[in-house]
């Protein structure tokens, strides 16, 4: 990492040199819009962070800040030790950077379209054959290397450019919902190369709309209206939500989803497949009251009990909690 200069009030950089991605303050306008609003933002080499956040909260204008293709309104930030208010351009060559809305050559093929990605950063010659062939394999695209680009389907376009984002293998990722849109058993494999890299020292910063690949992350950190407002590790995050669940089977899910809203403790009520997953504030204290509401509206059910709270819930909780903060 290069020495960062001491004169805009960051962090001393004593032993900071494991700090890849760093910003303070970030903030930046759109005209009126403030996308991002005094972001705070610390990641270490070889961690897997997971960005998330509700629409429009500002994970896509925070990845392209930190990727040098918009410039900061006010605030600092640093990847892999270039100042970004000073020297943008210079963080190019060590980030592989994917738009949420990316863009490949139409006119090329899949094949000729990794190629062109594995010549523009200079892929050594020898091992192009491997890697493209390996990408394309992990993004089923093996039958389709002949097939232009413009002719693909959206979500194999989605495959295609994930593949030449990862083509040159660079330190640092900066994935903008690279998986949306694409099946479950890709999106597997997805994250199986991305534990491969994150396992060999790569750190990647990814935003997802999937809760499941956020559990998937060392960290992660939840965006509300341009700021963090939560950055933890997932199991920290699932455990201090505030709020604890309570799983529901039941035959009349229906009538009990109607009821079980309006029982005392019960702040949201999500249905997964065949049961209810109850958001509550105290699970044991409240199982009792449960218990007895479900029973006097003649619900009879297989199964009342305390489970885990998972991140979805925890995203749910806590993107909640910040609404009712701002309706106050
Ligand atoms: N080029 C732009 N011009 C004007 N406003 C913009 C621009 N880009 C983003 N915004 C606004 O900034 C805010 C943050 O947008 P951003 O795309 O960063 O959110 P996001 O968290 O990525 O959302 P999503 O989950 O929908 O992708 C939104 O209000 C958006 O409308
Ligand atoms: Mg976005």
């Amino acid at each position: 990492m290069t020495e960062r200069n001491g004169d805009r009030g960051e962090p001393p950089a004593a032993d900071r040199g494991d700090v890849v991605i760093e910003t303070r303050g970030l903030t930046r306008d759109f005209k009126e819009i403030r996308a991002v609003d005094g972001l705070d933002l610390t990641v270490r080499r070889g961690e897997l962070f997971g960005l998330i956040g509700p629409d429009g909260a500002g994970k896509t204008t925070t990845l392209r800040l930190l990727a040098g293709l918009l410039k900061i309104s006010d605030g600092w930030a640093a990847v892999a030790g270039r100042d970004l208010t000073r020297e943008p351009e210079a963080v190019k060559p060590h980030i592989g950077y994917m738009a949420q809305r990316f863009s490949l050559y139409a006119e090329l093929t899949v094949m000729e379209n990794l190629r062109f990605f594995s010549e523009l950063y200079d892929v050594p010659p020898r091992e192009r054959a491997e890697r493209t062939d390996r990408l394309l394999s992990f993004a089923g695209l093996t039958p389709f290397r002949s097939r232009r680009a413009e002719h693909l389907s959206g979500g194999m376009k989605k495959k295609l450019a994930l593949a030449c984002t990862l083509i040159h293998e660079p330190p640092i990722l900066l994935l903008d919902e690279p998986t949306t849109g694409v099946d479950p058993v890709s999106r597997r494999e997805f994250w199986d190369i991305l534990t491969e890299l994150y396992t060999g020292g790569t750190t990647i910063l990814v935003t997802t709309p999937y809760m499941d690949e956020a559990d998937r992350c060392t960290r992660v950190g939840l965006i509300y209206q341009g700021h963090l407002v939560r950055c933890d590790a997932p199991e920290v995050i699932r455990a201090g939500i505030g709020e604890e669940l309570i799983e529901l089977q039941t035959d009349q899910w229906r009538e009990a989803q109607v009821v079980a809203k309006d029982l005392p403790g019960v702040s949201q009520v999500m249905t997964y497949g065949e049961s209810l997953h109850l958001l509550v504030d105290a699970a044991e204290d409240r199982l009792p009251e449960i218990e007895a509401g479900l029973e006097a509206e003649g619900i009879t059910y297989r199964s009342l009990r305390p489970t885990r709270p998972r991140m979805e819930e925890a995203f749910i909780s806590l993107v909640r909690d910040r609404e009712r903060e701002g309706l106050r």
